[in-house]
């Protein structure tokens, strides 16, 4: 059997048409997620294998995407190290901010592998069911790659030393030109917890990982080389070490001229680029045959239509000849059409 689609881009090398999936593919956008939703809260449901394992698959089953991610979500990593969590309807993720030392004191990492249990229950279920011989449909006949992840430890910083969600995570930035120490102690911690849970989820059998970092372009340069680009690097070389041949994509989202140096000295196999990226112009910055990952406007995909079709077939040109995973730049939206993620799955597999 030749290798998934997926895996063999992140090895580098080309495949036409390139696999797709889409981060945020399980989602408000389908209605078979909306009907599950209604029954739990969303800690329960990444906590219910059952339901976990279902919501992953639900995009896979309808669109028979090239990769299923995980369903979860970044912030259940501080939950399982004992900071309170809650999503609320129409705000978003709320934490008890951590602000001082006494607060990272309090954290409990020894309770972390235990908690995320049923995630790892989770990752066994899936890749049992999309290796199954004779589930064609779920996984394509086992051409479905099994994606773990995690956000990267600045990100996960942001939201836990905001409470929440923030437009410029002010309070944290704040933190790390003003307690460098304290900001640098929550880094460490975060590295080590999330190379563990990475090194776990690929044990329950996540093929390969990718490292979210969404809020990375807020920094100035020197500090993406101390809180972005080392972080990553040393959860690399920890996961390197001990699954030295699985794929790890990174995302720095929105670190628009410092893809370069985040490709080069961060040890990751792929690149996940944001809308703003443009592709051919980032690629002349990026190691020779370094895998890139993105980057249709999440937007464009809810307008459908022409320009869905004229975007998609730049993206495609800009790419040709290069190792690519077609993606969005950001997630899916809760307002995108399903028929417009089936058009635009069609037209990424039209040769
Ligand atoms: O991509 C997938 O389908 C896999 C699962 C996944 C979720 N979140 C599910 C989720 C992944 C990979 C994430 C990543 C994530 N979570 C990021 C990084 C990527 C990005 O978007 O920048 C961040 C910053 C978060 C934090 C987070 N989680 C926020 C800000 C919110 C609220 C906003 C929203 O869209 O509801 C969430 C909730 C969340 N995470 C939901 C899902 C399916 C919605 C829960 C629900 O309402 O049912």
């Amino acid at each position: 059997m030749t290798a998934k689609p997926l895996l063999r881009v992140l090895a580098g090398e080309t495949v036409s048409p390139p696999p797709i999936w889409l981060m945020r593919q399980a989602g408000r956008y389908l209605p078979e997620f909306r009907a599950l939703r209604a029954q739990a809260d969303f800690i329960t449901r990444c906590m219910t294998p059952d339901t976990a394992t279902e919501l992953t698959l639900q995009p896979i089953r309808r669109f028979g995407m090239d990769g299923a991610i995980l369903f979860s979500d970044i912030l259940i990593l501080p939950w399982s190290m004992g900071q309170q969590l809650a999503f609320i309807e129409g705000t978003g993720p709320v934490l008890e901010p951590i602000r001082t030392a006494a607060d990272i004191v309090r954290l409990r990492s020894g309770e972390r592998a235990e908690r995320m249990a049923p995630v790892m229950q989770t990752l066994r279920r899936l890749r049992d069911t999309l290796d199954a011989p004779g589930e064609i449909g779920v996984g394509r006949g086992g051409q479905t790659t099994l994606i773990g992840f995690a956000g990267a430890p600045f990100t996960v910083a942001c939201y836990m030393v905001e409470g929440g969600g923030s437009r410029d995570f002010a309070i944290t930035r704040g933190m790390a030109f003003s307690e460098p120490a304290l900001f640098d102690r929550l880094i460490d911690l975060l590295i080590e917890a999330t190379a563990a849970m990475l090194c776990e989820q690929i044990e329950a059998g996540a093929e390969a990982v990718m490292l979210f970092d969404s809020w990375s372009g807020l920094l100035p340069p020197s500090q993406f080389e101390r809180y972005v680009i080392a972080p990553t690097r040393a959860i690399v070389q920890a996961i390197r070490a001990v699954h030295p041949q699985t794929p790890i994509i990174g995302f720095p989202r929105l670190c628009g001229v410092l893809a370069g140096r985040y490709a080069a000295l961060t040890g990751i196999q792929a690149i996940g680029l944001d809308t703003g990226a443009d592709l051919g112009l980032v690629a002349t910055q990026l190691p020779q045959g370094m895998a890139m990952q993105g980057n249709l406007d999440p937007l464009c995909l809810i307008a459908g239509g022409l320009p869905l079709a004229q975007e998609t077939r730049a993206i495609r040109a800009a790419m040709a000849g290069r190792p690519h995973i077609f993606n969005l730049g950001h997630g899916v939206l809760p307002q995108t059409p399903v028929e417009h993620v089936q058009n635009l799955v069609e037209l990424v597999r039209r040769a």
